[in-house]
């Protein structure tokens, strides 16, 4: 039992949550003390599953003083608000990416939780998963000389899951581009340990139906000179899980036989009712606790000078002047390197990776990807930083 146990608030019952709870249920360094969310039936599957309260908003949830650290699952558009008000009541906050929509929401819960003397950390994220941090630490060593280039390759079926309305709007901060080039961003950016020039991007809206981007292709360039392509496409067409051995993103064994189940799930269904199903208290099954591989975001090939580095749902793959692989054993907990960065940053006081500014900073990086493909030309993560 850990000697020093977090007690976390959820703000937001969401697919999210779902997908973090097998880790708080896991984790003897955390307990889930309240809950927000508008919906009845997630506070009432919350209430019942932990015993806690669960409040309709998000004041009640901040001011209860239970709750030590707040975790915000919400939609997007509500990180910012969400953080500022957990940081004024005191409390360091975990807030699902992206961080926000804008620079400026991410400066102002920047502000707020320094003002406040908390910590404001940015997960889960695939940067968090075992096998990248592995590649980002051997990069770093040096050990096979210097990073130069980064392939990176995610096919799912994103846009056809079931979605909010604002997640199929740009301008709401929906599509493809603020959900998920918010992984492959956070995974590159760990391996390259630089930060990001330039990035030139084309972003791809091919289905009228869900008029925002599901689709995109980056070309980004690091300070120090290494670079990193990244593509991405959530039409459910090929699933980049092939190449991973069947794994899929949660860590857990994936049938091939369901080829294009999220599209046949959608035609002709209620969207919003599929939604709830998937959302906390919907009938949609958690996955269970302790996946036996690790979670990932598909193919990454990190290429140094003298070694080829693919991270997998098991390990790493070497290929040195000879070929080894790194097995690494999965945890109990599949998330706990998110507890792990949280818990140190609270408890001893060890500064995060994950922190406001590392997340302001993938979210600049998407915000360059969308602002490259509108303009048709490379951009300058430094022109973010003023108005066009
Ligand atoms: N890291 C990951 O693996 C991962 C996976 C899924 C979602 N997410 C993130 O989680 C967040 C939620 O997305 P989702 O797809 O899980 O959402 P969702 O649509 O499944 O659920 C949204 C939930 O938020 C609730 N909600 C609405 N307004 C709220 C408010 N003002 N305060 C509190 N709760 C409110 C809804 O009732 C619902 O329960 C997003 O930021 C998304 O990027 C991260």
């Amino acid at each position: 039992m850990a000697d020093r146990i977090l007690r976390i608030g959820v703000l937001g019952l969401s697919r999210g949550f779902v997908l973090m709870r097998p880790t708080f249920v896991a984790d003897d360094r955390c307990r889930l003390v309240a809950a927000a969310d508008p919906r009845p039936e997630a506070r009432a599957a919350f209430q019942a599953e932990f015993g806690a309260p669960a409040y309709e908003t998000a004041q009640a949830l901040c001011a209860d003083p239970q709750v030590e650290v707040v975790y915000i699952a919400s939609p997007h558009q509500f990180h910012a608000e969400q953080a500022i008000l957990a940081a004024r009541h005191g409390k360091p906050v975990l807030v699902e990416k992206p961080m926000a929509l804008s620079l400026a929401e991410c400066d102002a819960m920047q502000a707020a939780t320094r003002d406040a003397g908390v910590q404001l950390i940015v997960g889960p994220s695939h940067s968090y998963d075992p096998p990248i941090a592995c590649a980002a630490d051997l990069i770093a060593s040096g050990a096979h000389g210097a990073l130069r280039m980064i392939v990176m390759m995610t096919f799912t079926d994103f846009l056809y899951r079931p979605r909010r309305p604002e997640e199929l709007d740009t301008a709401r901060g929906g599509g493809v581009v603020f959900s998920q080039a918010a992984h492959q961003v956070d995974v590159v950016r760990r391996l390259a340990g630089r930060p990001i020039r330039s990035v030139r991007a084309q972003t791809g809206a091919w289905d009228p139906d869900r008029p925002t981007e599901g689709a995109y292709q980056a070309f980004l360039t690091f300070e120090g000179g290494a670079t990193a392509t990244l593509s991405y496409s959530g039409y459910g067409r090929y699933d980049t899980d092939a190449l991973m051995d069947w794994i899929g993103e949660t860590g857990m064994a994936k049938d091939p036989g369901l080829y294009g189940a999220a599209r046949l799930r959608l035609a002709g269904a209620q969207e919003e009712a599929l939604k709830r199903q998937r959302a906390y208290g919907g009938q949609a099954a958690a996955p269970p606790a302790g996946s036996p591989h690790h979670e990932h975001f598909g193919q990454v090939i990190a290429s140094c000078e003298r070694a080829d580095l693919r991270p997998t749902a098991t390990g790493v793959e070497v290929y040195a002047d000879e070929r080894r692989t790194i097995d690494l054993p999965p945890r109990a907990a599949p998330r706990a390197a998110v507890i792990d960065e949280l818990w140190r940053a609270i408890v001893p006081g060890a500064p995060p990776l994950h922190d406001a500014a590392w997340g302001r900073d993938n979210l600049a990086a998407c915000l360059a990807m969308l602002r490259s493909s509108a303009e048709g030309r490379e951009v300058s993560l430094s022109e973010l930083e003023s108005p066009p």
